[in-house]
């Protein structure tokens, strides 16, 4: 499907050959999550003792090109897996992907001031980023935030309603090494790329000083884990890379010329993409006090070299592809 959305750029085939080459107990049930026979037939004959929902169209900007696949992907996808876990296997945890989107532009209500290479709340209930409390009602959610809603609300429902062990996480910027990045979805790994690639990044709108905190998938996945182990029932956490990991565009600019050698080509294009975020950090507070064991491990300057050093082998071992000089 990914393959589907954003052309062969955004195929992560390569990365399903890896894990196959890497874990030899590792099985793979090619399957569309809208089928809903089929997944519930799947899960019924698996029973897995967890579930991590990532399966999704992630895209702003594609999702009001193509609503149906959207919202029968995100929403629909969502509704077939919650009630094959319930029929097969409601003991297990389901740690569901959401997103900050379903705030919708909200965030953009919170009053800002402009720095010289970034926005920053101006507000100090903020300081320590956006928390779960914010509302996700009555803002414009763009397509892609509207159908995520619907999937986080009914994690939450079966959470709440059916006492299932669920959580949804409302992710920032989720990257890492394995990000198949596109100009559409994946905004550090795509940077990067064009950086090596010499090719021209866009920067849609506020100056290039919007900012998104940034977190590697292994702290995600750490995340995930503990709350597998001690699952709670219709839960919500911002998930993001927090104030210490947050950058703007300018920023990562800078950052990623003084990793790679190569100054970074760009325009600049004066419309923000619709409902996109000026500034937004997410407060890690919830998911620290209910999960103390957890942290942030990896900062900007790691994960931003391990996806220039990932980027690098996939661009050598791909032919046709070719490395700016
Ligand atoms: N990467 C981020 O910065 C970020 C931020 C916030 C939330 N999220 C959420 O995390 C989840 C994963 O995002 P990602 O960045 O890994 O996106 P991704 O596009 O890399 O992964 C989504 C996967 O879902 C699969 N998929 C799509 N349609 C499918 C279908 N009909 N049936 C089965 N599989 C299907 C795709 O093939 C792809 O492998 C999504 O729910 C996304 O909304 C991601």
């Amino acid at each position: 499907m990914r393959a589907d959305f954003f052309g062969p750029q955004g195929d992560t085939r390569w990365n399903l050959e890896r894990l196959r080459a890497s874990y030899p107990t590792f099985e793979h049930h090619e399957l569309d999550i809208r089928d809903r026979e089929k997944v519930v037939a799947l899960v019924r004959q698996l029973r897995p003792g967890a579930i991590v929902h990532t399966a999704a169209q992630p895209s702003h900007d594609l999702a009001a090109k193509r609503p149906f696949d959207d919202f029968d992907v995100n929403a629909l996808g969502t509704l077939n897996l919650l009630e094959s876990v319930r029929l097969a296997c409601p003991e297990s945890p389901l740690v569901h992907m959401s997103t900050n989107k379903v705030y919708g532009d909200r965030p953009n209500t919170i009053r800002l001031r402009e720095l010289a290479t970034r926005w920053e709340f101006d507000d100090p209930a903020y300081a320590d980023g956006i928390g779960e409390d914010l509302s996700i009602d009555q803002s414009k959610h763009s397509v892609f935030g509207a159908s995520k809603v619907a999937g986080d609300v009914m994690v939450q429902e079966y959470g709440r309603y059916f006492d299932l062990p669920t959580c949804a996480l409302r992710g920032g910027c989720l990257t890492g090494p394995h990000h198949s990045g596109v100009e559409l979805h994946g905004f550090l790994s795509y940077l990067i790329r064009c950086n090596l690639e010499a090719r021209t990044y866009r920067i849609f709108g506020y100056k290039g000083k919007q900012v998104r905190d940034n977190i590697h998938s292994h702290d995600v996945v750490e995340f995930m884990r503990r709350f597998i182990e001690a699952p709670r029932a219709g839960e919500v956490y911002n998930l993001g890379g927090g104030r210490a990991n947050s950058i703007s565009i300018l920023e990562a600019f800078e950052l990623i010329e003084s990793i790679s050698g190569k100054p970074m080509r760009y325009e600049y294009v004066d419309q923000h993409r619709e409902g996109d975020h000026i500034c937004y950090i997410s407060n890690l507070q919830k998911m620290k006090t209910h999960y103390p064991g957890w942290a942030i491990t990896r900062d900007l300057k790691s994960t931003f070299s391990e996806i220039h050093a990932s980027w690098v082998g996939r661009i050598e071992n791909a032919p046709g592809l070719v490395l700016s000089p």
